[in-house]
Order: structure tokens, then sequence, then C-alpha cells
């Protein structure tokens, strides 16, 4: 199969997805000529080109097992027209469970060929110092391992002689796929001692959902609980007091001990 140039899609608001999907573009060693980055809030309305002969790298985020909802939503504005798709699903250390299927039957669903896929693991949003959870990941192994997935994707491409009578890759996971269903009225809190108003939080906030002038306001139905702000802010003004989060975030430390490694399908 011949692939003229490599495509990144994908969300990432705390940017470990971003990390991998650009690592494992490394290992492909194929020119990467496009990212498109849908965490900016302004890609909701944007148009993208038709895509051809390209070979994308699609990446989400997991969350409660699943692709993000608004990270789906932002992905159904792209169309494949028949273009090779490796997906990756980044997760906090404790499970993937149906994010990665979910994102392969989206991929087909919009026209591209999966032909790779895998899970890697990213420091947990929620991680704190008082309640760590796979901190400072993905590290120089995880890393490493993209890399040589980039490389196995290089070997697959240049084995694969009809492409579109290849079936899409098998990916664990079970359909119906697993439901989610978080609160709606999550409270963040800013501490306005320690705010400096610098607006960084409303800057990298996906969904436009903050707003800074003499004082910072979140609007709560717009917040997708993602903790870009929280991991942003320079002062560490902006927290999580919720009792969900809190709850979530003690349940999820407790499962997620012992140290996942990334898993790989070709
Ligand atoms: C709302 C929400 C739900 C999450 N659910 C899961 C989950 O089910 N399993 C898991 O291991 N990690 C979960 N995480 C952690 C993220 O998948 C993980 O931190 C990932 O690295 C974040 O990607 P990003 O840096 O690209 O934003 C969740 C995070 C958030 C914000």
């Amino acid at each position: 199969m011949h692939i003229n140039s490599v495509k990144l899609i994908y969300f990432s608001p705390t940017k470990t997805t971003e990390r991998i999907v650009k690592c494992i573009a490394r290992g492909i060693r194929i020119d990467t000529d496009t990212l498109i980055d849908l965490t900016p809030p302004e890609v909701k309305t944007r148009d993208f080109e038709e895509l051809h002969d390209e070979l994308v790298i699609m990446g989400v985020p997991v969350y409660g097992g699943r692709v993000p909802p608004e990270a789906a939503k932002r992905l159904r504005r792209i169309r494949g027209n028949g273009a090779a798709a490796v997906i990756v699903v980044v997760y906090g250390n404790r499970a993937y469970e149906d994010a990665l299927l979910e994102l392969r039957d989206l991929a087909v669903e919009q026209g591209f060929k999966p032909i790779a896929g895998a899970a890697f693991i990213g420091e947990h949003s929620y991680s704190s110092k008082t309640m760590p959870i796979a901190t400072g990941r993905p590290d120089t192994l995880d890393l490493e391992k993209a890399k040589i997935f980039g490389e196995l994707i290089r070997k697959k491409i240049k084995d694969i002689r009809m492409p579109y009578e290849m079936s899409p890759v098998h990916v664990p996971g079970t359909f119906p796929y697993r439901k989610w269903n978080p609160p709606s009225d999550i409270s963040l809190v800013t501490d306005q001692s320690r705010c400096t108003l610098s607006g960084i939080c409303a800057d990298v906030c996906p969904m436009a959902a903050i707003t800074v002038n003499d004082t910072v306001l979140t609007d709560r139905r717009k917040c997708i609980m993602c903790s870009a702000c929280v991991k942003n802010c320079p002062s560490g003004a902006r927290t999580w007091e919720d009792p969900w989060i809190k709850r979530i975030t003690k349940w999820v430390s407790r499962k997620s001990k012992e140290r996942k490694e990334p898993e790989m399908f070709l």
C-alpha cells in the first residue's frame, strides 16, 4: 500500500494522547504533514478538507471506558474516504474497556480503514500529589513502545497489497458498549487567594466553559471534567472539591496500583 503522508487527528485536553500519537508517527517515518488537534473549542464549527491516500493516526483519551462523547462528536466531522487509520486510546491505568472498539467502529462509520490499534497509558486526569495515578506517564518506556508500534505499522503498510479488501483490525471490547453516565453538575473550585487571573484555564478549556474577568467563572453545564484547567493552572488555584470526583479518584487510585503496559493490535 502506498502512503503519501501521515495525518494526526486527536482530542487531548491534558496532552498525554497528543504525546503518544506524535511518538507513533515518529516510528512510522513518513512525513507528518498535518496535525488536526480536535481539542480547542473552535474546532466545533471548522470544516475539514477531504482525505486521500493518507495514513491517519487517530487518538482519544478514555472516559468511563468509552470514547469521550465530545471527542466522538468532533471526529464525526471528518470523512475518511477509505484512508487507512491507526486508532489509539490513552487511559489512566485503570481500564479502557470498550473505548478502542468504539473508536474503531466510529472510524469505520466515518469511512476510514482501521489497520492497527493500540491502548496506551497516560497520567490520570485526576492524579494529584496526594492521590497519584500513573504519574509521569507516558514515560520513556511507553514512548519507546509507541515508536516500536510505529515501526510495526510501517512494516504492515508495506505488506498490504489490497487495502480495500482488508477487514478492520480486531480489538478488544464488547457491543453494546459500557454505559457511562457521569453527573452533569460537578463543582470545580478556584481559590481566589491563589488565582492570578492569568486566563490560562480559559485558554486550555476545550469547551470554552471558563470566563476570566475580575474573577473566574465556570459554566458547569459545558464542563466535561477533563482537568485541563486544573493541570495547567500555574498557581494551583483550580481544584476538584466535588464529592463525586473525590470518590472516583480514591476508587481509581485503589484499583490502579499495578502498572499496566501498552497493548498493540496489528
Ligand atoms: C471524565 C474522565 C473519565 C476517565 N475515565 C477513565 C477510565 O475509565 N479509565 C481510565 O483508566 N482512565 C480514565 N480517565 C483518565 C484518562 O483516560 C487519562 O488521564 C488520559 O491520559 C487523558 O488523556 P489526555 O491527556 O489526552 O487528556 C478518565 C479521565 C476523565 C477526565
